[in-house]
């Protein structure tokens, strides 16, 4: 989603811009645009399509040291050149860029703003007007741009340039996310860390209503009443490394074929040198102390939250509810006596979970994040953090944080169970290497499985995945991902629910690939098939060691059937990748999609 990139220094701005702009590329956007300041004013570059596009028509002549760059994915108005950001005020004296939605702004271009008129159809060029017509009632521009933050309702990260003053970024949050970064002798500003590890490590957060004025030797942090904030910046954890893609050609393929080395890191980070699990005591006591767990979570984590309940409730014995955020946030469900809420995050910064973790704790509640990204919003605003250790993930479709979740829940599972003092014959960090083993064997078998992708994927005009029980939710995520990159309409079913009306879709050819991981419905799972194989589909198996038939097409190896999710998705994330590829499409960014979804 938008990526917002500042800088303030002594190097060439333009070209910190785009590599930043670039590093945030993977977040999905459609449009981008640059403002540098010299002595010759402003220099504004904006284009549709992607940072090569903006990087072509930047005039490389262009020398500053100040400047702000934004990737905007379309909210308000379509993606355009006129759309992009930065936007500048009616005389181009302050350009700015912003991430999130303002709420309010047709009440305030009425309220303020009768006789401007506007490029753009944005909900941002309001805020760029907006301070100017304070600066032109007599205010400072920093006053100027604290009041405008006092008035603007939803979410916004905001960079501003004043074309007068060289020597100042100012920079504002509420909601979406913004961390400033500091140098010798520069400062920088972005949404996303990854953005500016080019030039620094270290990182100061920002809270919601906070601004900054960045100078080239200072930050100075304040509240939107101008009272100053002490904060010591942090080193971010990442290494530049990890975010490069090598010699793979999608970031996606990457991330699938990183899945073993995640779950070892996994174990690692959540054994005791004693073989014990290592947790919080903090969780411990949440956990016991729930009737009840609510998890909440969008996507593919939604997905992982499904298999978390089974995992919850069969090894830890205590009731669970999956909700997706967006949607508890408008219909919530009546709530038990103490309900414990566990966040499932990959980016930790989505805007639907956020809402809903601001509401419970409005209400009292204590709520765990379960994140891939140390510090992020849901990480920092709940009780508890769970990290899932799987490094930067890239690619838009979600892979190695899908699995990681899944593991970290597995271990939550069982330490509350030892916990409570429950009997277990799983020994989740035994089986994780088992399954971190059979993750592998699957990934080596990635030329049978693009072949099966071109056969049975490469023209077809939709796809069904069929599970039943904890296969269900794998089919689901598998559909998922097949839908969001191949573009292919992809539904995941319980099996025995195809013959309520779906079947009704089945046509000679129809691809239906069935998950067979779990004995005890392994025979029912295997009916539903050859009830759409007797209507013409063409169908396709993935089973397991020991539950599989001779003519299965793909048999992953044996591992508990608590983690067979673990492992039975790896085919179906290199399903779509193949199958996105043989169709053309563009694997890392697939159309309208976006990384970290900021907004509501
Ligand atoms: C799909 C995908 C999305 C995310 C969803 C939630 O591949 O990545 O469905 O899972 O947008 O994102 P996070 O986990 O960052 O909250």
């Amino acid at each position: 989603m938008c990526g917002i990139v500042g800088y303030i220094g002594h190097e060439d701005t333009k070209e910190i811009l785009l590599r930043g702009l670039e590093k945030l590329e993977y977040r999905g956007y459609d449009s981008a645009g640059i403002a540098v300041l010299n002595d010759n004013g402003v220099h504004v570059y904006k284009e549709k399509g992607r940072i090569e596009a903006l990087r072509a028509i930047v005039d490389e002549n262009v020398e500053a040291t100040v400047g702000i760059g934004h990737t905007r994915w379309a909210t308000h108005g379509a993606p355009s050149r006129t759309n992009a950001h930065p936007h500048q005020s009616t005389t181009g004296r302050f350009t700015l860029v912003h991430n999130g939605v303002i709420e309010n702004y047709e009440e305030l271009k009425q309220e303020h703003l009768a006789n401007v008129s506007f490029n753009s159809d944005t909900d941002t060029e309001i805020i760029v007007h907006l301070i100017e017509t304070f600066v032109n009632e007599g205010q400072s521009v920093e006053t100027a741009f604290s009041s405008t933050l006092k008035v603007l309702k939803g979410s916004y990260a905001i960079a501003l340039v004043d074309k007068k003053n060289k020597e100042t970024v100012y920079v504002g949050k509420n909601k979406s996310p913004l961390l400033v970064g500091m140098g010798n002798g520069f400062n920088v500003v972005a949404s996303d860390a990854m953005a500016m590890l080019q030039v620094t490590d270290r990182f100061v957060e920002l809270m919601d209503e906070e601004m900054v004025i960045v100078t080239r030797d200072a930050l100075t942090i304040k509240t939107l009443d101008g009272e100053k904030v002490e904060r010591e910046p942090y080193t971010a954890e990442i290494d530049a490394s990890d975010i490069e893609k090598g010699t793979y050609p999608h970031y996606m393929l990457k991330e699938i074929d990183e899945q073993p080395l995640v779950m070892r890191n996994i174990i690692t980070e959540y054994q005791e040198e004693n073989g014990k699990l290592k947790l919080d005591q903090d969780i411990r006591n949440a956990m016991q102390e729930a009737d009840r767990i609510y998890v909440i979570a969008a996507g593919t984590s939604y997905h992982a939250g499904l298999v978390g309940k089974q995992l919850i409730e069969t090894i830890a014995k205590i009731p669970v509810e999956v909700h997706v955020a967006s949607e508890f946030l408008y219909n919530m469900p009546l709530l038990s006596e103490n309900p414990l809420f566990v966040f499932i995050s990959q980016s930790g910064e989505t805007a639907d979970s956020r809402g809903v973790l601001v509401n419970v704790k409005k209400l009292g509640y204590k709520a765990l994040t379960i994140t891939n990204v140390k510090g992020s919003t849901l990480s920092r605003e709940a009780d508890y953090t769970l990290l899932l250790h799987a490094g930067p993930e890239i690619a838009v479709a979600s892979t190695k944080a899908y699995t990681a979740q899944i593991a970290v829940l597995a271990i939550l599972a069982v330490d509350t169970a030892r916990t409570k003092g429950i009997e277990l014959d799983f020994d989740p960090i035994q089986e994780l290497s088992i399954a971190a083993n059979a993750i592998q064997v699957m990934i080596d078998e990635k030329d049978e499985i693009e072949t099966i992708a071109r056969d049975y994927l490469s023209v077809a005009r939709n796809a069904f995945f069929i599970g039943r029980a904890v296969d269900n939710y794998v089919g689901l995520e598998a559909a998922l991902k097949l839908k969001e990159i191949s573009y292919i309409q992809a539904e995941g079913f319980a099996g025995g629910e195809l013959k309520h009306g779906t079947i009704a879709l089945i046509e000679e050819g129809t691809p239906v690939i069935a998950l067979a991981t779990q004995e005890h419905v392994n025979g029912s799972i295997r009916s539903n098939l050859q009830e759409v194989a007797s209507r013409g589909a063409n169908t396709c198996v993935i089973s397991m060691e020991g539950l599989n038939n001779p003519n299965d097409q793909i048999v992953i190896p044996a591992v508990h059937p608590y983690l067979a999710p673990l492992v039975s998705v790896v085919p179906t994330q290199l399903l779509a990748y193949y199958a996105a590829l043989h169709r053309g499409c563009d694997v890392d960014k697939p159309r309208n999609l976006a990384k970290s979804v900021t907004v509501e």
